[in-house]
């Protein structure tokens, strides 16, 4: 080991998880790591009861929505998760722990053949309607309605431990009634039980629920204790994959960006909320997107982004508010967020019924590339997102955030398409045909999403930059040491705190994070003055997976980034392939022009790219792999 990789290497372990097993964590490992058990090679898409009923779920709502959903069809175009949310249970029975259903609310529970009430009949019932069902817990002891509702008749009775209801104790006990006895197919693992019922919780100091000392604090990510949380999640996705054994089912996280989960709920499960709880307003849709969308680096197929449930059909957009429904729509396809309508589809208006049905957004959503969208355009008025399909194509959305409608110029080559040769768009709303050279002209109100898919030639004939492919780039280790709130978020004056609060303050950690198509921190991607449209922006100390699927040539522009504020420390990119080492730079400094990285990489299945320094902690030093590219396909 050099000096220069001996001293990245101790930075590195300073803050790393592997600390502890003196394991370094920019050691290629020669495999891709990011989750892929269960089943969601494509976002989840379904229905979910919170948006609609909150916990005054029962079977008839629910029952009623998945009938309509199988009826007009929207199943066979994908929405077939039934979820229930929170709500749904009695008490925990002592002294079996056995937990019990609320019989008044799911009559199909009490079985004849059973004394237990049994959610078998009803997963039963969806299964027969060609739907999977869903089920929520905790990873607490209690439940996030039992410590907000107002509603107490909808939460659990008994003695205090009787409405233990949540996971904490029972990890392995609950996961296998869910899923091995009563038949479910998805689980929501809720957080409130490890933030909300710390000494001064109202309801500890009511009597009614016992003191779990809060590992999680959503506003304050130094009061987290990340590596429990993650422990306890790691433990229920092991009990998980245990009773699934033919893997068919889901695993959904949901502690709402707190924890820096934006950044390791991709190792550990399905899908994973990086926000607070969405509400049918558009400051609080803003801040669900924000969110997500510049985290792309950050979902693949099998571990998505997820800015939460649809609100279609409520508030800011309900069928009054057609341009704000469809926006919604556009956007949570574009992100590859998961699809769960949160309406009582029997009032559904016809017209958002349609916004829900539109299969050509639904496809984008559902391509098997898994690409989640990057932002090609960026700013606080209008965002252009341009996501690559399986079949080369390009989904492009341009989104106007702002109160006056805008003129845009839409370019080919911001879709990474050649700008002297045609390019074919469909608007899928209203199918309407475009066709253009170098650039179109489109005027988008406020509020609107116009979305496209689009045919052109490629800028590179034979390959794709990396920053196009985000599903198959998994920042392993993102260098971000000090998990700090990400101050890019939409904050909305009508937060859960309201107007009485100081504020919606940035909370959801995960600020430097790796990004395509931009330096860590939002800048545009430059080393020595020289910008790169394309490229991985990423801190030092970090290793990159790149999933290779038949290219033979890598190549980038790489150097430290004109956005680094650590000018001092130099650092060595180095190219694995499949865990061995096939090129390195010299050490290269902030200042120094670019240097140009290639490897042949014909045959490897994974190749990592790792930026190691002797970074200065208290400074950010940005990486630049510009103009990263897998070129030269082999013939199929
Ligand atoms: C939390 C979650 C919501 C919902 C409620 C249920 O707020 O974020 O999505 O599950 O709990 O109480």
């Amino acid at each position: 080991m050099n000096r220069f990789t001996a001293a990245a290497f101790a930075a590195v372990l300073a803050c790393s998880a592997a600390q502890a097993q003196g394991v370094d964590p920019l050691a290629p490992t020669g495999k891709w790591t990011a989750y892929s058990a269960g089943r969601a090679p494509t976002p989840p898409m379904g229905w979910n009861s919170w948006n609609a009923f909150a916990s005054a779920v029962d079977e008839e709502k629910v029952l009623g929505s998945a009938k309509v959903i199988v009826d007009s069809g929207l199943a066979s175009k994908g929405y077939v998760y039934i979820n229930l949310d929170d709500g749904w249970a009695a008490k925990r029975r002592m002294p079996d722990g056995h937990l019990i259903v609320r019989t008044d609310k799911f009559p199909s529970a009490v079985t004849r053949k059973q004394k237990t009430p049994s959610f078998k009949p009803f997963t039963d019932k969806l299964h027969a309607m060609g739907l999977k069902a869903g089920i929520y817990s905790d990873m607490g002891r209690n439940t996030c309605a039992q410590a907000w509702s107002t509603t107490p008749e909808h939460l659990p009775k008994g003695s205090v431990e009787e409405r233990e209801v949540g996971l904490h104790d029972y990890i392995d006990q609950d996961i296998a009634l869910y899923f091995r006895e009563w038949g479910f197919d998805y689980i929501k693992v809720d957080g409130c039980g490890l933030r909300d019922f710390g000494p001064n919780s109202p309801k500890v100091k009511a009597g009614e629920a016992r003191i779990l000392t809060p590992i999680l604090d959503l506003g304050a990510i130094s009061r987290t204790d990340v590596p429990a949380v993650k422990d306890l999640f790691r433990r229920v996705g092991a009990a998980i994959v245990r009773n699934n054994p033919d893997g068919d089912f889901v695993y959904s996280l949901c502690i709402w960006g707190a924890a820096n989960v934006r950044a390791w709920a991709k190792d550990m499960g399905n899908v994973s909320r990086t926000s607070d709880d969405i509400s049918p307003a558009w400051g609080r849709l803003m801040v669900n997107y924000d969110s997500a969308v510049h985290r792309a680096l950050y979902a693949h197929p099998g571990s998505w982004n997820d800015p939460d449930m649809l609100h279609i059909g409520a508030g800011d957009f309900d069928a009054n508010h057609l341009t704000e429904a469809r926006s919604h729509f556009a956007l949570w396809a574009m992100m590859n967020a998961p699809l769960l309508i949160g309406a009582d589809l029997p009032t559904m208006p016809a017209s958002l019924m349609e916004v829900l049905g539109n299969a050509d957004i639904i496809a984008l959503n559902q391509d098997a590339a898994g690409n989640q969208a990057t932002v090609a355009h960026d700013s606080s008025d209008l965002q252009i997102l341009v996501k690559t399909l399986g079949n080369g194509d390009k989904a492009v959305a341009v989104f106007n955030r702002g109160w006056d409608p805008m003129d845009v110029n839409l370019q080919a080559t911001r879709m990474n398409l050649r700008d002297d040769a045609p390019v074919e768009m469909t608007d899928l709303w209203t199918k309407k045909q475009i066709t253009f050279t170098k650039e179109t002209k489109l005027r988008v109100a406020p509020r609107e999403t116009a979305i496209f898919r689009a045919r052109g030639t490629r800028a590179l004939a034979d390959g794709l930059y990396l920053s196009e492919q985000p599903g198959k780039v998994n920042p392993a280790v993102d260098g971000v040491t000090r998990p700090i709130p990400d101050p890019g978020i939409f904050r909305t004056a009508y937060g859960w705190g309201g107007t009485r609060s100081p504020g919606d303050r940035p909370q959801y950690a995960g600020w430097g994070g790796a990004r395509a198509d931009s330096a860590p921190y939002g800048q545009t991607l430059q080393i020595a003055r020289k910008t790169y449209a394309s490229g991985i922006g990423i801190l030092a100390n970090s290793r990159l997976e790149v999933r290779n699927e038949g290219y033979r040539r890598f190549t980038a522009k790489i150097g430290v980034d004109d956005s680094a504020t650590d000018k001092t420390h130099p650092v060595t990119f180095t190219v694995y392939g499949d865990g061995k080492r096939l090129a390195e730079s010299r050490p290269l400094k902030w200042g120094m022009p670019a240097d140009p990285i290639e490897a042949d990489v014909a045959g490897i299945k994974v190749i990592e790219l790792v930026a190691r320094s002797a970074a200065n902690e208290n400074e950010a030093l940005s990486v630049t792999w510009g103009e990263a590219a897998l070129t030269d396909r082999q013939p199929r």
